[in-house]
């Protein structure tokens, strides 16, 4: 059992570690802080192989650590949370493997929906991400009735990239493009990135910020390809999606943080010289 984990099992040691990660992130709040972030939550199968449980259970044991990293995200004030649930590579898992992580969208999108779940309480506009398509009918039942049920919402969204690849991303975004275009909507000289981007998924996202892999592997497995620019940090960390723990959590965001206030404030000193 990882530490923090064993001593949230005691009530008093419970408390005084939710009480010094509210603290934590009250800190974290006075700094700039990430407008938008990725996961890639790599690592269930193997943390269920080890612990000789069902592959399914490895993926449960990964939504719950998705919970938590997303309480931490918001009550910090991100905005923008995207998270690889389901590559369209998927598919070609084993069909037990597949419905179990069927299984877990629909019940779990129908529970963060919830009146007083994660949705309700910071306010999050929930969308999925990727081919519809390609979604069993149960399941996009589900997928629409979140959607819906939570459009409204204009503090903070969730992306659920679900069954999703970055390069079938770009390659929905060009075939948009090329529809107007043969509708004379739009002049084929004029195809840039921002018009590309415009197209996209994540079309009226903020850039991202930070993408975040678990479990060692340092690859981006097609996910985010278009949006990991000059300006986004990659951190690829060395412990399995459902052992990834806050204080992990913790020292990229205020990595980030630090390093953001260095820029911020080296730009404020070359704008000073220039007015002396
Ligand atoms: C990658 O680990 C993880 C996945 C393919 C699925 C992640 C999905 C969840 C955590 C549930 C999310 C659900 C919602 C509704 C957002 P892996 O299977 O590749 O594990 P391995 O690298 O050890 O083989
Ligand atoms: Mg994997």
């Amino acid at each position: 059992m990882a530490i923090t984990s064993w001593i949230r099992t005691f009530p008093l040691m419970q408390y005084l570690v939710s009480w010094a990660q509210e603290q934590f992130m009250a800190v974290l709040k006075t700094g700039p802080v990430p407008q938008h972030i990725a996961f890639v939550m790599d690592g269930n199968r193997r943390f269920a192989r080890r612990r000789k449980l069902e592959v399914r259970e490895g993926h449960s044991a990964g939504f719950e650590s998705l919970s938590y990293i997303l309480e931490m995200c918001y009550q910090v004030g991100i905005k923008v949370v995207t998270v690889y649930a389901f590559s369209i590579e998927n598919f070609k898992r084993p069909a037990v493997e597949v419905d179990a992580l069927m299984e877990i969208a629909r019940t779990k999108l129908l529970q963060i929906i919830h009146h007083g779940d994660l949705a309700d309480r910071f306010g999050i506009s929930i969308r999925v991400l990727g081919q519809r398509s390609m979604i069993p009918s149960d399941v996009l039942a589900a997928v629409d009735k979140c959607t819906e049920m939570t459009k409204h919402n204009t503090t903070a969204i969730l992306n659920i990239c679900f069954p999703y690849t970055s390069r079938d991303d770009i390659a929905t975004s060009m075939r948009e493009i090329v529809e107007l275009s043969k509708e004379h909507k739009v002049d084929p000289s004029q195809i840039d990135e921002k018009m590309l981007e415009q197209h996209m998924f994540t079309k009226d996202c903020p850039p991202l910020d930070i993408l975040v892999r678990t479990s060692g592997v340092e690859r981006l497995s097609d996910f985010m390809l278009w949006q990991c620019h000059q300006d986004c940090t990659i951190e690829f960390v060395d412990c399995l999606w459902p052992e990834f723990e806050a204080w992990r959590f913790g020292a990229i965001l205020l990595k980030w943080s630090r390093s953001k206030s260095i820029e911020y404030r080296k730009s404020e000193l070359e704008q000073e010289q220039k007015l002396i």
